[in-house]
């Protein structure tokens, strides 16, 4: 019964085309086109594969697969996919979207566009579309409209955190596709940190052993990590899955602080000073020995073969410096360098990785403690301390910017701390920025820490719908923002989350 209610209530397309995120024009027409097993996918031979993306998207919910070519003497409906250069002001990721009632056309400058009106195409339709399973009794009707839409930034991200507790590949992947459903491009693979190095690093088989966790200190590996691995072979299955959805896997390896995993199994990196228990927390590799970057190169090169991202993070987030103070090793090479307290000792290190990066051709970016000391040259900051006021003081200074602030984007909070309205709420830009210097603003991401080892349907409670409202933030338009609007598409957008498995609607 609770079915065909289902059916039955979302069997007509919502009259006012409820997107999310909401495109920069949308015009509406009158009537609308119905997809049937007739209707003819059309694609020119740059689309091929976009088109194929959009009939395997079809196919669960509708049953048929759309034909490539029309029969002869055929006069069904036609979809047809294009990339047209000469909408090369739409951008890199920009598209248009025309439905009339025999033809859907879309086109853009780039396939990355094309993937993005497919996304905006699939919600046209009833929200049971997105429903893994054969749906009787819908007609699939898209609402007469013309879209012409952009993002507002370049770099609209989501950053999964692996290195506190451990995901499975089915997890990340789905991840990736609900991202690609939000015209998310940057998925922030938060690899490393306290609990575990799940990434295989090849000559270094220690620092995917579990069992190396705790071992120095006669004490239990940290309590609640779930451990586990990824083969490079995996790594480059994520990649490439997420490059066909037109996303960007940038890696994260978290240094010189939260390095505890990779100091247990290789002691011969880490400051010889005693170490307390309590201070498992956020190990330091020892920068002043010269070993620590060769280790670091080698981790680094694999990651550079593995990743495509032009951007490689470092972390630098909250290294706590205290056995630099102590170590003879550290001291030696503030004094040999002319550096004159541990900030400039973490920022003689930056430099130092970020020269390496940026011969292997990457850019470095770092949490905005990269800042302390001095900035590295090229460096681009990842900006969380919103009381440090990092965004703007890193853009003023001419370095490339990514908002992640704590304040709003931080969704291990729980949606008591961080509502969605006050997520919907957020400006990336800081107020006192001129153009000239909001140009380095890229855009901004919201972080999903594992450090409370939430289990992987708990992340995507924790992730929908405020996701939905930072993909409103990077994508829309800045003005205007209207929060009840958002929250009566967010309404029809949940019939498409729970038909896709996440349902915060629902009790428990
Ligand atoms: C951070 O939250 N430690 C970047
Ligand atoms: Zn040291």
């Amino acid at each position: 019964m609770q079915m065909e209610k289902t059916v039955k209530d979302s069997s007509s397309a919502p009259a006012i085309p409820a997107l999310v995120p909401q495109p920069v024009s949308v015009e509406y027409g009158r009537g609308c086109f119905v997809l049937t097993a007739d209707t003819t996918l059309s694609a020119d031979q740059a689309s091929a594969s976009t088109a194929v993306q959009l009939a395997a998207y079809l196919r669960p919910a509708c049953g048929f697969k759309l034909a490539t070519a029309a029969a002869a003497g055929r006069s069904g409906t036609v979809i047809a996919l294009n990339q047209d250069k000469d909408l090369a002001d739409l951008g890199p990721e920009g598209y248009r979207l025309e439905v009339t009632p025999q033809r859907v056309s879309l086109s853009a400058p780039t396939q990355a566009g094309l993937f993005f009106a497919v996304q905006t195409l699939r919600q046209l339709l009833p929200p049971l579309i997105f429903s893994a399973h054969c749906v009787k009794n819908v007609e699939w009707r898209i609402p007469c409209v013309t879209i012409k839409d952009q993002p507002r930034f370049g770099w609209r991200g989501l950053m999964l955190d692996t290195g506190h507790d451990f995901q499975h590949l089915p997890f990340i992947l789905r991840f990736i596709d609900l991202m690609a459903l939000h015209k998310f491009n940057v998925l922030h693979w938060h690899i490393t940190d306290l609990g575990t190095f799940p990434l295989e690093i090849t000559n270094y088989p220690k620092l995917q052993d579990p069992s190396t966790l705790g071992t120095r200190l006669k004490g239990e590996p940290k309590r609640g990590v779930k451990p586990g691995r990824y083969t490079q072979a995996e790594v480059r299955e994520v990649v490439a899955y997420a490059a066909t959805r037109h996303i960007t896997v940038m890696p994260e390896i978290d240094m010189p602080g939260h390095s505890t995993p990779a100091l247990l199994a290789y002691p011969e990196y880490d400051c010889p000073v005693p170490h307390k228990t309590w201070e498992f927390e956020r190990w330091e590799y020892c920068v002043g020995n010269e070993k620590t970057y060769g280790f670091l190169q080698d981790v680094l090169s694999q990651v550079i073969d593995l990743f495509p991202s032009k951007f490689i993070h470092i972390g630098g987030d909250e290294c706590p410096k205290d056995h630099w103070k102590l170590c003879p090793v550290c001291q030696a090479k503030m004094k040999a360098e002319n550096l004159q307290n541990e900030d400039e000792l973490q920022s003689y290190f930056v430099r130092r990785i970020e020269k390496f990066l940026n011969s292997r051709g990457r850019r470095l970016i770092g949490w905005d403690e990269i800042l302390e000391g001095g900035i590295a040259p090229n460096a681009a900051v990842m900006a969380w301390r919103v009381e440090k006021q990092a965004a703007a003081i890193a853009a003023k200074a001419g370095h490339d910017v990514v908002v992640a602030a704590t304040s709003h984007l931080y969704f291990d909070y729980s949606e008591t701390t961080t509502p969605l309205e006050k997520v919907y709420g957020f400006e990336p830009v800081p107020q006192d920025l001129t153009p000239e210097q909001a140009v380095h603003i890229l855009g901004a991401q919201a972080q999903m820490w594992t450090d409370n080892h939430p289990t992987e349907k708990e992340i995507e409670r924790l992730v929908y719908p405020r996701a939905c409202a930072v993909s409103e933030i990077v994508w829309s338009k800045a003005e205007p923002r209207d929060y009840s609007g958002f929250v009566q598409r967010l309404g029809v957008h949940a019939q498409r989350l729970a038909a896709l498995g996440i349902d915060w609607q629902a009790a428990g």
